[in-house]
């Protein structure tokens, strides 16, 4: 071998330079073991990357937790940089990830929600004392709102719920655990019996052309029928807005149901998931719909077992009219319900809410024209059809038209969801259908549209709760949550525990909202609050923020600063 030759030719880079090239590839390597556990794992699945989510999940579901190994592994198999897979695993609070170094966490973690309802339902109480017990054992943290808020307090230990939580109870939810005890699954409506009371016959009459779409968004429009997830936007423009732009076209389903308060779209899922498919199957018929994703959160597992078993059943009755209905599992972040924020999330990314116009019926899914409808919305549908608009105009009080459905919970008898006519009020709500309110606790106050949607006093419980109705008291009815608050709640606390949630689930995208919200609780945390400071800033996240999230995020601290004053000073 001539002087100064290596064994082994050193690999040019490209250009002239001549400059050595790396003997290794730039960046962490991946681990041989890890690459061939991720391979064998996602077996003959895609590799898609708007699959992301969903793989992370798998992963998870099977470790317990994201090594940095898997993930670089991951992020080789996939063919995405590892980074956009490091910034996605640690953007949703689900994720657990375990970096080098790190000590792994425990099996199990119990989780207690500390939500409003929840904190009404002395949850914190219970976690310091579930902390005290298991001590080192089992990690004891808290979480955001389960959509259990009913059955106040709320614990989790991986995909097991119990509400109404006690010591003894979260014991039983862990032995269920460790015995692998298969998870509860509630009764529904069976697939005959809907077909018996009529159901599917909408659609069947859409597909053979006995009934056009346009006469349907006819009849929504005379109906009144609006969004139910929060905006209220009238359903039958939305329809129309998606057919004005050429296809292909999707669907999005938002059964991401995370606004404190809020539990109506697990209960329609849960009670009748075919009527919801129905309705689902009858939009996606309208705007040609040819791939439908009901993106739905990571704390229904129940639910997403039942409308896998639904979903099959339909495909094999041939229901589906050729269209994919694919279910995504979301990972724990409130943001992904604002509509454009899911749809990143869909796409396998961070979900960070979109800038718009343009929105997403025009420029939406992988930046096709998409319908974006709520749970509650499309539930709606094969009942409006079926009996007509008229039926559904009759339902509304105080001049509201139509039926609303209500998360009642906080400090009532009977906490639930109630379908009742729109426009009704806070106090008919409490006597007519919460029974009133809990032994010992006088009605204070109230949080009509979760806890983005502001405060009223009880001396302003005879307003309709509807759209439009309570604007102008810097509150919205949004998706009707309905929290209520007693005489012996601390109104400091529940300023406070709303602006904390805002600050967690905050995307961090925009300053007014990341900063404003930090900022703002930290004004909270004084013993005598600073009005004029806080009322700025809070026109600051009012004005500037980007999206839904950080312009009502101030709406609880503002109503109390305005109706309850003396409670601050
Ligand atoms: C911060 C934020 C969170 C939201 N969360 C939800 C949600 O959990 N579920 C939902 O259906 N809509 C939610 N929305 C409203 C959606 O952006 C969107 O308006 C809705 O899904 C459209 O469906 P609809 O017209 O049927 O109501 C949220 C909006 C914002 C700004
Ligand atoms: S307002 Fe908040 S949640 Fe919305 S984009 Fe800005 S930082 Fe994100
Ligand atoms: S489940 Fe705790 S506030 Fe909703």
């Amino acid at each position: 071998m001539a002087a100064g030759k290596t064994l082994f030719a050193v690999p040019k880079a490209p250009g002239k330079g001549g400059r050595k090239a790396r003997y290794q590839k730039k960046g962490r390597q991946v681990d041989p073991l890890a690459a061939r556990e991720i391979t064998a794992l996602l077996g003959d699945r895609s590799r898609q990357p708007d699959l992301l989510l969903e793989h992370l999940h798998l992963v998870q579901d099977t470790y317990g937790y994201l090594s940095a190994d898997h993930l670089t592994a991951l992020a080789e198999e996939m063919r995405l940089a590892l980074a956009e897979v490091y910034e996605v695993a640690t953007f949703y609070h689900n994720f657990t990830v375990v970096k080098e170094g790190d000590a792994i966490p425990s099996a199990l973690t119990i989780i207690v929600c500390d939500c409003l309802s929840c904190e009404l339902a002395v949850s914190m109480a219970m976690k310091r004392a579930l902390a005290e017990k298991y001590g080192s054992n089992i990690r004891v943290t808290h979480g955001a709102c389960m959509g259990r808020c009913e059955v106040a307090p709320v614990v989790r230990v991986k995909d097991r719920y119990v509400g109404n939580a006690t010591a003894d109870e979260v014991d039983k939810l862990i032995e269920a655990e460790k015995r692998n005890d298969p998870p509860f699954v509630p009764s529904y409506t069976a697939f005959t019996d809907y077909n018996e009371v009529g159901g599917f016959s909408t659609l069947a009459q859409l597909r053979v052309g006995d009934l056009k779409a346009g006469e349907i968004i006819e009849m929504l429009s005379d109906s009144g029928h609006r969004g139910l997830g929060g905006a209220g936007f009238p359903h039958a423009l939305k329809l129309n807005s998606v057919l004005s732009v050429p296809g292909p076209r999707y669907m999005a389903v938002n059964a991401d149901e995370s606004e404190p308060g809020t539990f109506k779209d697990r209960h329609f899922m849960n009670k009748n998931p075919y009527q919801f498919l129905e309705g689902v199957l009858i939009a996606a018929e309208i705007v040609d719909a040819k791939k439908i994703y009901i993106f739905l959160r990571d704390e229904y597992p129940e639910t997403a077992q039942i409308l896998t078993g639904c979903i099959k059943k339909l495909k094999a009755e041939k229901l589906d009219g050729g269209r994919e209905i694919i279910l995504r599992r979301g990972a724990g972040a409130y943001i992904c319900g604002e509509e454009s924020a899911m749809l990143e999330s869909i796409e396998g990314k961070r979900a960070l809410p979109r800038h718009k116009p343009p929105f997403p019926a025009h420029v939406g899914l992988f930046g096709q024209p998409t319908l974006i409808n709520n749970v509650e919305t499309l539930y709606w549908l094969p009942d409006i059809i079926r009996k007509g608009p008229g039926w559904f105009k009759e339902g509304g009080r105080h001049g509201s038209k139509g039926f609303r459905s209500f998360s009642l919970s906080g400090h009532v008898k009977k906490p639930g969801v109630y379908i009742t006519p729109a426009g009704i009020t806070a106090k008919e709500l409490i006597e007519e259908y919460g029974g009133g309110m809990q032994d010992g606790h006088e009605f204070r106050a109230y949080l009509p549209g979760g806890a983005s949607g502001g405060l009223l006093p009880a001396s302003m419980a005879d307003i309709p709760l509807d759209f439009g109705t309570l604007e102008k008291h810097g509150c919205f009815i949004g998706s009707a949550a309905v929290i209520v608050i007693s005489d012996k709640d601390d109104l400091k606390m529940v300023a406070r525990n709303l602006m904390r949630f805002f600050e967690d689930e905050s995307c961090g995208q925009c300053t007014p909202c990341r900063a404003g919200t930090e900022k703002a609780l930290l004004l909270m945390e004084e013993d005598h609050w600073d009005s004029d400071l806080l009322t700025e800033l809070s026109a600051v996240m009012r004005d500037a923020s980007i999206c839904g999230l950080g312009q009502a995020a101030p709406n609880g601290l503002m109503s109390i600063l305005k109706h309850f004053p003396e409670a601050v000073k």
